[in-house]
């Protein structure tokens, strides 16, 4: 059979994504489609690459993001991710989504994550949606609704405290609306106040609305730490009284005292797994970051200042010099600061690689990206899987570090024909290799580009070549999960 496509990446080496065995072979493009794959050798094409000694895979899927606003300013705000190979980012983590409520002054923490009030004028997920839709994202777009999002709307901002029966109702008719205009799932953020106020009930009662849309939950649970057991054990809860799959985020066992207690969790996840869809992502660091919390700041947990409004001139620099300088202890330090946010290093390296190493495992940058000096893991997590962990480490094999970053989220998010190489499929792809790829942002230098991404299609279109930078077109879609 002889082809004319759009372009083919010649004698690649093909990771499918499914975690089979890399083999070499070309990969045709016509359309947004795969076209082919294999030998192709009668195929012609406008474009001949030569792929000879690099990778091809299918784009990677970030399967925790807080790119709500970036997928919404253009090219430069999407680099990031570009050109770490990710062509489709999940938003609405931790529940915080810039829809479905309109705000006329700046959210509180940890809503302003995502910023001012400017950017909260989305009153229902069907205008973020149309948003999207005539102002084309650089990336595919998967979209959560945010639990916090929700209360603010349905608690008239009254939201330090359980929400009443009939303002849980009013979430729970919200999300079935945003679900039925083409988000994919409920968030919740219950480790923040004031939605640690949310008893389970709460939650259950709001997460009713995934059953018959056939949604996901996705929880930054309550306790990462002393409580990660009782945690994970209120996650399947809910799950299991909605009826639908759950997805724990960024899992991992934080403060010293619980260092090691991955082999705890994993095995209740393994439990959890054999009655239920369970699922995490899980980023490749051993610090976290998000909003500064003064009551949560330990010396013990060394933090690193992300952004202040008050004291820009702080961002990059350790609380403790912070205190220091000012003759005043962490707490009062970090309450100065606000709002602010900050690196937390706060994780065991050993839980970190036995998370990242699970079956259960997807990868998510949890990146920042409106974070002045952001934590290094918005512009490194996916080739510092492949790179430093596959491939130095030999943590687990180049075939699992795509699977994980491309099939296996596709499944967990019900994204039909992505995160896979085979002829129908969407052309999502990147192109990289394996001998240099690696993550070279750090938390000195956290904006630094990657190296060995050389370019990344969406949707068979190109959106990153590497010496290039971003193109000029977007052609990101908003997906909607494939209902069971
Ligand atoms: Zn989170
Ligand atoms: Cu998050």
């Amino acid at each position: 059979m002889t082809l004319r496509c759009d372009f083919i990446l010649r004698d690649a080496t093909i990771f499918d994504g499914t975690g089979a065995a890399r083999r070499r072979g070309d990969v045709a493009v016509r359309g947004d489609r795969i076209e082919g794959v294999g030998e192709l050798a009668g195929w012609t094409a406008d474009r001949e690459i030569d792929a000879a000694g690099k990778a091809v895979a299918p784009g990677f899927i970030d399967a925790h993001t807080h790119d709500d606003r970036a997928v919404l300013c253009g090219a430069s705000c999407m680099l990031c991710k570009m050109s770490q190979g990710v062509t489709t980012v999940v938003v609405g983590n931790c529940g915080i989504s810039l829809s479905p409520t309109r705000m006329t002054a700046r959210p509180i923490p940890p809503l302003d994550l995502l910023g001012d009030a400017e950017w909260w004028r989305f009153g229902s997920f069907a205008e973020y949606a149309d948003e999207l839709a005539r102002h084309p994202a650089p990336v595919n777009t998967v979209a959560l609704i945010g639990h916090m999002s929700l209360r603010v709307g349905a608690m008239n901002g009254d939201t330090q405290r359980a929400a009443t029966a009939a303002e849980a109702a009013r979430m729970q008719t919200r999300l079935a609306e945003s679900l039925a205009e083409g988000a994919s799932g409920f968030s919740t953020g219950l480790y923040y106040p004031p939605n640690l106020l949310a008893p389970t009930d709460e939650v259950i009662a709001v997460a009713a609305a995934l059953r018959d849309a056939g949604g996901l939950y996705v929880t930054h649970m309550r306790n990462e730490a002393e409580d990660v057991l009782v945690s994970i054990e209120e996650t399947l809860q809910i799950g299991r009284a909605a009826g639908v799959p759950v997805v724990i985020s960024h899992h991992k066992c934080a403060s010293p005292e619980n260092f090691g207690r991955s082999l705890q969790t994993l095995p209740a996840l393994e439990a959890g797994a054999a009655r239920q869809a369970v699922a995490y992502d899980v980023y490749p660091y051993a610090a976290g970051s998000t909003v500064l919390i003064p009551e949560r700041v330990r010396p013990d947990i060394p933090a690193r200042i992300t952004w202040s409004n008050p004291h820009p001139e702080m961002q990059g620099r350790m609380l403790s010099d912070i205190a220091a300088e000012w003759g005043c202890d962490l707490r009062e330090a970090a309450e100065r600061l606000l709002p602010a946010g900050g690196i937390f290093f706060q994780m065991d390296e050993a839980d970190v690689r036995r998370i990242l190493a699970h079956p259960l495992s997807m990868i998510g940058s949890d990146g920042l990206p409106h974070d002045a000096f952001p934590h290094p893991r918005l512009w490194g997590t996916f080739p510092r899987v492949l790179g430093h962990y596959a491939r130095d480490l030999g943590l687990f094999s180049l075939e699992q570090a795509v699977h994980k970053m491309t099939g296996r989220t596709a499944g967990v998010f019900g994204l039909r024909d992505r995160g896979v190489i085979r002829a129908g499929a969407w052309a999502d792809l990147v192109l990289f290799d394996p001998a240099t790829v690696r993550d070279a942002a750090d938390y000195d230098a956290p904006t630094r580009l990657a190296e060995g991404i050389l370019a990344t299609w969406v949707n068979g279109r190109p959106a990153y070549v590497a010496g290039e930078g971003a193109a000029a077109e977007a052609s990101g879609r908003l997906l909607t999960r494939d209902r069971p």
